[in-house]
Order: structure tokens, then sequence, then C-alpha cells
């Protein structure tokens, strides 16, 4: 336990990638808890990227937006300097696995080349304040880099070998490398976190969840990969945001904590999951009922068959467990969808389209 970190004064995050998904539920999270700590957020924009997740911070003293790259080395030693940052939660990331089949060199310029970039300037920054133990670099990480599992295999745990086997989880591998030597070389206090697929809330369309809830919001197929019959653990975003909240103040520097959902569902039994709380949720759907959308596709190369998370760690040693069951994070999710059509339309870009043509 870090004495230091776990007393309640006014922290100064710099959270890398805080427009994304679950950077943005985490920066929401952040600012309704704490009130009292100054947020700096630096982010791309890139296609994932959407201030918008932010607009009701806008107005917040303590909040501020900086679009930027996280390579832009003098950008970070500046904002470090002037915001007197004293703990960074990097989330970050080029995070789409099926992008990063098509084109991969985005993911080591940014996974590998801005981790690193990050690092060195905090770095820096802690030797200026003479190694101050109220430091924190939080590495978001995830379980992908632990590789694909069999039915029988029990789940991965913190010291489960690294088997990364598309080049956005070996990217990201690359990339907890480097947090950890950082750790054991410099004793830079890092903690990487390894979490499991999340769904919720500002989730961007190309991925599984929103992907199946807007198609049939549309009435377009829903297109499943291979046979249907892999495995992910499903994470409510709110509940990785709790979790990410309990490590910054009572994680163990140089740790890693494994984050999951305890929810292990087949792909095709979540998607006919969805279409049952669609058709139940959503008044006007364009086709009822919504399975009738199901169509398998050609399956993705190299598609890891199961992710499960044993997350007893950070249970035993740090006393968070999910909240969320499938079911009701589901439920909420969809319903987000329904109720935000003018959150996701605008994403269906003719970029996006463009995507799209190209993976189905
Ligand atoms: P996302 O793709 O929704 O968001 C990524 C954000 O990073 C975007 O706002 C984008 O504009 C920004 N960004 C990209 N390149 C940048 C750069 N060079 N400089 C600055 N900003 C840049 O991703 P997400 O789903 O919110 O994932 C966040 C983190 O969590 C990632 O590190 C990802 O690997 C990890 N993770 C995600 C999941 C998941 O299920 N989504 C699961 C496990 C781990
Ligand atoms: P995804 O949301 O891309 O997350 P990840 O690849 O990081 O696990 O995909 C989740 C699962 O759903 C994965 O097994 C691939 C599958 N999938 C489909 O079957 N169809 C789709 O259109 C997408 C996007 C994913």
């Amino acid at each position: 336990m870090n004495e230091d970190r776990s007393t309640r004064r006014a922290r100064r995050l710099l959270v890398t990638g805080g427009a994304g998904f679950i950077g943005s539920n985490f920066v929401l999270h952040w600012c309704e808890k704490h009130k009292s700590d100054r947020l700096i957020i630096l982010d791309l924009l890139t296609y994932a990227g959407n201030r918008n997740n932010l607009a009701s911070l806008e107005e917040n003293e303590n909040f501020r937006f900086v679009r930027g790259d996280i390579c832009d080395r003098s950008l970070v030693d500046k904002l470090l300097a002037e915001e007197e940052i004293n703990t960074v939660a990097h989330f970050a990331a080029e995070s789409h696995v099926d992008r990063s089949i098509l084109g991969p060199d985005a993911f080591i310029q940014t996974n590998v080349v801005g981790s690193f970039t990050l690092l060195e300037s905090f770095r820096q920054y802690w030797l200026k304040k003479g190694r101050s133990t109220d430091f924190l670099f939080l590495h978001v990480s995830t379980d992908e880099v632990y590789g694909s599992l069999n039915p029988e295999d029990p789940p991965f745990s913190e010291t489960t070998p690294y088997a990364p086997n598309s080049p956005y989880s070996a990217s990201k591998a690359g990339s907890d490398h480097l947090a950890r030597a950082y750790y054991h070389t410099y004793g830079l206090p890092t903690i990487i976190t390894n979490c499991s697929n999340n769904y919720g809330p500002y989730h961007f369309p190309e991925k599984l969840i929103p992907l199946m809830s807007i198609n049939i919001l549309l009435g377009k197929p829903l297109p499943v990969y291979g046979d249907g019959q892999n495995i992910r653990d499903w994470l409510y975003v709110g509940d990785h945001c709790s979790a990410l909240d309990v490590v910054i103040y009572k994680g163990k520097p140089g740790e890693t904590y494994n984050i999951g959902g305890n929810n292990e569902v087949k792909n095709i039994d979540l998607v006919n999951k969805i279409c049952a709380i669609a058709d139940e949720l959503a008044p006007n759907l364009p086709v009822r009922p919504a399975r009738e959308l199901i169509t398998f596709v050609k399956d993705r190369p190299g598609h890891d068959r199961r992710y499960a998370i044993n997350a007893t760690k950070i249970k035993t040693e740090l006393g968070w467990t999910p909240q969320e069951t499938v079911e009701g994070g589901l439920r909420k999710t969809i319903q987000w969808y329904i109720n935000n059509p003018d959150w996701w339309q605008p994403l269906l870009t003719p970029e996006y389209q463009e995507y799209y043509r190209q993976v189905y």
C-alpha cells in the first residue's frame, strides 16, 4: 500500500485518450467522485476520440482538454510541468483488432512509441521532483496480451505468460513490458492493469456490442464471425472505472492487476441476448424479432477463441469486485444507444462505411 497516494489529498491527473470510450467514462467517473482533483485530458481525437463525450465538463474549472499526440515529447514534457501532474492514467491507444489486421503501423506508433514517450517524459519529470512517492503511472492494458484460452484452461491470472496473437495485442504487450521495465530499472512507480472486454455508453460503433445494437436499430445484418462460439469475459465500463479508482489509490507500484467481469459468454449467445433485449426495449425496430438479422460471416484471421480473467488478486488485495451482471449491463447499454442516436449517427461517416466494407 502506498501511504502517500492512499491519502485523499487532491490529485493532478494527465488522462491520455480521455475522449475515447473507456477514457471518457473514466473522466466522467473521476470528476463526479473526486471533485477537487485537476484533470488534464490529452487526446489526438482520432476517429475513435469524441470531444462530445466530455461536453458536460467544458465549464468545469478543474478540467482542461488538450488536443495532441502522446508521441509529441515536447508537448507531454510541457503539460507535466505546467500542470504539476502527479498521476498519469494512460488510456490512449489504437484499440481495434480488425483495424490492426488491416493496418498495424498506427498501432506500433501510438501503443509502443507513444507509451514509451509518456514513460520517458514522466520519468524525467519524476526525477526533477525528487522521485516523489506520490507519483503514479497507471498503464491501462488488455487481457488480449495473454493470448487465447482453450475451453478447459483456467482463466488468465497475473502470472500467465504473454502470448499475443494480433498486431493490436502485440503492441499492447510491448507497452506493458516497457511499463514493467521502467519500474524494475528506474524505480518509476508504474502499475499495469489488464482488463477484459468492456462495454457501455460512448463505445465506438466498430466493436461488437455497439455494432450489433446500432445495426438492430437500423435493420442491418448482424455479422457474427466464424461459428460464433468465441468467448469473451464482459466487463461493464462503470465497473472498470471503479476498479481503476481503487488501483490509483491503493495499488502497489510494480504490480499488475487483472480486472474482469466474471461474465464469460459465447458471442452467439451474447448477440441473441442483445436481440432479445432490443426487441423488448425499442418500440419501432425495422426488423422484429431482431435475431432474424443474425448472419454468420468469414472469421477474423487469428481470432482468439476464449478470454477469461481471474480477478482474485484485485479482490483480495484491494477489495474490488464487479457489480454489474451481463443482463443488467446490456439493458443499460442498449437503452443508451436507443436514447442517443444523436451521438452515434454522426460517427457512421463515409470513412467508417469504407472501413466496414473492407472488414465485412
Ligand atoms: P478507444 O479506441 O475508444 O479510444 C482511444 C482514444 O485514444 C481515442 O480518444 C483516441 O483519439 C485516443 N488516441 C489514439 N491515438 C492517440 C495518440 N497518438 N495520442 C493521443 N491520443 C490518442 O479505446 P478504449 O476502448 O477506450 O480503450 C482505452 C484503453 O483500454 C486502450 O489502451 C485499450 O488498449 C484498453 N482496453 C480496452 C478494452 C475494451 O474492451 N475497449 C479492453 C481492454 C483494454
Ligand atoms: P471486439 O468487440 O472487436 O473485441 P475483441 O476483438 O477485442 O475481443 O469483438 C468481440 C468478439 O466479437 C470477438 O470474438 C470478435 C467478435 N465479433 C463478431 O463476431 N462480429 C463483429 O462484427 C465484431 C466487431 C466482433
